[in-house]
């Protein structure tokens, strides 16, 4: 455990405000949580492509990337669960801090940990958006075939077959994305993304 004593912060000359201005928008998290294959990452990467094309400075961190590395020896346990998810909060806010409008798409199953990355992040800086998708249909896409695995055992706590996912109690947003198309939860997103980041004179 880090000693308090021992570590202190540093104060640089250049803050977040600063890098703000340089990059002509505010940074910001915006946080999907959702079943796996609900669509987290589809409009993680439909709303990077519009934000590139408004000169916007943006990032994706996804749980199937990041645990490939950062988060290599975490497994599926609720434990590494919330592990997994207090480091790459810490990671969000690093790189909003840097001026980024970081996109974060993991399942995030439970609401005590969403609670967590809004105090982290701090709530003005912070957009969960709930991806609200029934299982039956996650389940008929399969787009990794992860569901028929765990259906026949093959892995253990799965989300939504063998392991819970708490419905988000006050996102800032909910998409329903077995009933809109992907161009429809785009913009509804992005919407809600530009009134924060857009600078007015
Ligand atoms: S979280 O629960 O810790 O937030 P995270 O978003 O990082 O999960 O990772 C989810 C991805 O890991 C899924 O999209 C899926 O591809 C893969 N995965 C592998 N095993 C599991 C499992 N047991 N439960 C959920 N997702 C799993």
């Amino acid at each position: 455990m880090m000693n308090d004593k021992q570590v202190f912060k540093q104060d640089y000359a250049i803050n977040k405000e600063q890098r703000n201005a340089l990059n002509g928008h505010y940074s910001l998290v915006v946080w999907f949580t959702g079943l796996s294959g609900s669509g987290k990452s589809t409009l993680a990467n439909e709303i990077e492509i519009e934000l590139n094309k408004r000169e916007i400075r943006t990032y994706i961190l996804d749980g199937d990337n990041l645990r490939k590395g950062l988060n290599k020896d975490l497994s599926f346990s609720d434990n590494d669960r919330k592990e997994n998810i207090r480091r790459v909060a810490e990671v969000s806010k690093i790189l909003m801090d840097a001026g980024t409008v970081v996109l974060s798409a993991f399942i995030t199953p439970f609401e005590n940990d969403r609670e967590l990355i809004k105090l982290l992040i701090g709530s003005d800086h912070f957009i969960e958006i709930f991806v609200d998708c029934p299982l039956e249909v996650c389940e008929k896409r399969d787009t990794k075939g992860l569901y028929e695995k765990a259906r026949n055992g093959e892995i253990l706590n799965f989300t939504g077959i063998s392991s819970a996912y708490e419905i988000p109690k006050q996102p800032n947003l909910t998409i329903n994305t077995s009933v809109n198309s992907v161009a429809d939860c785009t913009e509804q997103i992005l919407n809600c993304i530009l009134k924060k980041i857009l600078m007015h004179e």
